[in-house]
């Protein structure tokens, strides 16, 4: 049976995971999942059809309607699809970010797309990036990375990156939410963001992205022979 590599990437919001992740994916030649994109693609379900984030019946309630495809494109950019419809671009919303974070605390929601995580592992190279991809999805990775910077440097790199797509952004809001979500993603009871005993640290706060790409290019090497 063929064997199939995975690198888990977790770490908090806004501290590079899929800038890095996709990068390193490119290079490598793995498949890159975006797992917080999955849990975003809830979020946006239930917000359409009006039940809070917070209401577990009803999320409960609603959940089993909901289907979820992912594809990638020739660039590697991972759609998402709900129900048929793809939603890759209504997903990347602040309002999305928050109740994602929210609904993401439910069982009824993490068992769901737990295996849908698994089986993309099952037959693929694949770079994963989220919050418990160490600890619970993937516990057996090849190699797991845990990546953070300081909440300061994470919400001026989201405000830049949305003011360079032309979205409005301010960076006391974004420091204000960026902190509220680490405290819901590590302090929920089911899966908290934590960093696993056998992951490696990096800590991006005062390097730039070729820099964080070469030390995690140098972990994984150490690791798997690519
Ligand atoms: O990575 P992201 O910002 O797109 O994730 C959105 C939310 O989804 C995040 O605040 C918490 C949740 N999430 C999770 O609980 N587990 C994951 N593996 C990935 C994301």
């Amino acid at each position: 049976m063929a064997k199939y590599y995975s690198i888990a990437i977790d770490g908090p919001a806004g501290a590079g995971k899929s800038t890095i992740a996709k990068r390193l994916a490119r290079e490598l030649g793995y498949y890159y999942v975006d797992t917080g994109a999955i849990y975003r693609t809830v979020a946006y379900f239930l917000d359409l059809l009006g039940v809070s984030p917070k209401d577990v019946d009803g999320v409960e309630r609603y959940i089993d309607e909901l289907t979820i495809d992912i594809w990638y494109d020739e660039e590697g950019l991972q759609h998402m699809i709900m129900n048929g419809m793809d939603v890759t671009g209504e997903i990347r919303t602040q309002d999305i970010s928050q109740k994602a974070s929210l609904v993401s605390a439910h069982a009824c929601v993490r068992e769901m797309l737990l295996d849908m995580q698994r089986d993309l592992a099952k037959e693929n190279n694949v770079i994963m990036d989220g919050r418990d991809i160490g600890s619970v999805v993937l516990p057996k990775a090849d190699v797991k990375i845990f990546l953070t910077a300081s909440p300061e440097v994470r919400a001026k790199r989201r405000t830049d990156e949305l003011l360079e797509k032309g979205q409005k952004a301010n960076y006391e809001q974004t420091l204000k939410d960026i902190k509220q979500r680490d405290y819901q993603d590590t302090h929920r009871p089911i899966a908290p963001l934590k960093m696993c005993r056998d992951s490696v640290k990096v800590d991006t706060s005062e390097m730039d992205i070729e820099q964080v790409v070469a030390e995690i290019k140098a972990i994984v090497g150490k690791k798997i022979c690519v």
